[in-house]
């Protein structure tokens, strides 16, 4: 590497998030390449039959298989690990490969899993009928009740997992109070930061040991690839690299290179998404047919002052019910023309969804009663178009209600 390239990547690791979100991470090749390269291999050469002795058995640190390593993986664990402000990054093929990993990684049969009630539905799924087939213990909690979680925790658990906003209500569970929870049984919290992202909230300063991630929504923020990551310390971390190498649910160099330019824009596209949410948000408390909005940058919302005190932002996915139950929800989704009706979130490009038919729909009505997904809950993650165009979009549905 040139005095020069040493130079930049030094002043990237002290420059602040929106510098280690352009060029951090990045190993400039003999090439002298000015964009991330996209190393398309599945494999790596060695000069002699000693280094490759030496690569495959005495860890020398070569690159030898893209299921072990790749450079522009690499590159895309190391500007995470450092906008997230953890040690390390293991990227995965998907969000959901990132919770099973970590649970190959961490669990054995008699281990305890103490998980949030309001978390993405196949997260859910994985731990307890997965992970339960194995002899693990699920147990999940309400987020907001610390007495469920200290009464859940035991010392036979070793992973507290929860997500925060949840969705589609986009409440706000108290990160440091679980982490003081969990630590004082030696279990390990463990955030999934999908909807802030570490643009507008960084759960291991706030006590997380891991943090979890689907690349898939404001990672990449242009709905073109799927993917996941952990980002916590070397330690914690490890055992996860070593289940990669065996189990092989990586992430693609292309889909790395994907990302990479993802979180380029990240800080900018959330302040700017987050603020048009806000717009929104607030004209939707004043349409007459809107019962109720659901967003935690409203003083209104119970999430509020703990939003406020650990996010920088409020986020761009905001969820509101009208009147008329489904029948009214689904005339408000189908007359809109300019969102996008697509379970995804966390593009550029506004998405519309109704959880208690899409997201939410295999779940039982009882469960939904308990999550509050009521049948006229319509969820939207804003994206980078006009708040004016939106909620003319909006708007029109909701006149279709009136009367
Ligand atoms: C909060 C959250 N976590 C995890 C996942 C799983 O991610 P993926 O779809 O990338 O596997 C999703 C997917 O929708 C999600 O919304």
């Amino acid at each position: 590497m040139s005095d020069r390239d040493q130079a930049q990547q030094a002043a990237t690791a002290a420059g602040d998030f929106r510098t280690q979100a352009v060029r951090g991470g990045h190993r400039r090749s003999d090439e002298a390449e000015h964009a991330e390269a996209m190393f398309m291999t599945s494999s790596f050469c060695f000069p002699n039959a000693e280094a490759a002795k030496a690569a495959f058995v005495d860890d020398s640190g070569d690159n030898v298989y893209s299921r072990f390593d790749n450079p522009t993986v690499q590159a895309f664990e190391q500007r995470l690990a450092m906008l997230e402000g953890g040690e390390r990054c293991i990227a995965t093929a998907s969000g959901m490969a990132a919770t099973l990993a970590l649970g190959m990684a961490l669990l054995q049969a008699g281990d305890k899993v103490v998980c949030s009630q309001a978390v993405f539905g196949s997260t859910l799924n994985l731990w307890s009928k997965y992970f339960g087939k194995f002899g693990v213990e699920v147990v999940t909690v309400d987020p907001f009740d610390l007495d469920a979680w200290r009464a859940a925790i035991d010392g036979r658990t070793k992973i507290a997992y929860l997500e925060t906003p949840t969705n589609p209500r986009c409440e706000i569970v108290d990160i440091r109070a679980v982490a003081d929870i969990a630590h004082a049984k030696g279990a390990k919290l463990v955030v999934d930061n999908c909807f802030c992202t570490p643009a507008l909230q960084r759960p291991l300063e706030l006590g997380a040991d891991i943090v979890s991630h689907s690349a898939t929504k404001f990672l990449d923020g242009q709905g073109r690839a799927v993917g996941g990551a952990l980002v916590g310390s070397h330690a914690d971390l490890e055992p996860v690299y070593l289940f990669m190498r065996s189990g092989g649910p990586t992430m693609s160099a292309f889909n790395a290179w994907v990302f990479l330019k993802g979180l380029e824009t990240l800080d900018i596209r959330l302040r700017a998404q987050s603020e048009t949410a806000m717009a929104v948000a607030t004209w939707l408390t004043t349409q007459p047919r809107v019962k109720q909005v659901y967003y935690a940058g409203l003083a209104s919302h119970p999430g509020y002052a703990l939003a406020k005190a650990q996010q920088s932002g409020f986020g761009a996915v905001l969820s509101f019910e009208v009147e008329g139950g489904q029948a009214g929800a689904w005339s408000v989704i189908d007359a809109t023309e300019l969102v996008s009706l697509t379970g995804n979130l966390g593009d550029t490009r506004t998405t519309i969804t109704h959880p208690s038919t899409t997201t939410h729909g295999r779940l039982t009505e009882a469960q939904r009663q308990a999550a509050g997904i009521e049948s006229g809950l319509i969820r939207v993650s804003v994206g980078l178009e006009s708040a004016a165009d939106l909620t003319a979009d909006l708007a029109k549905g909701l006149a279709g209600l009136a009367g």
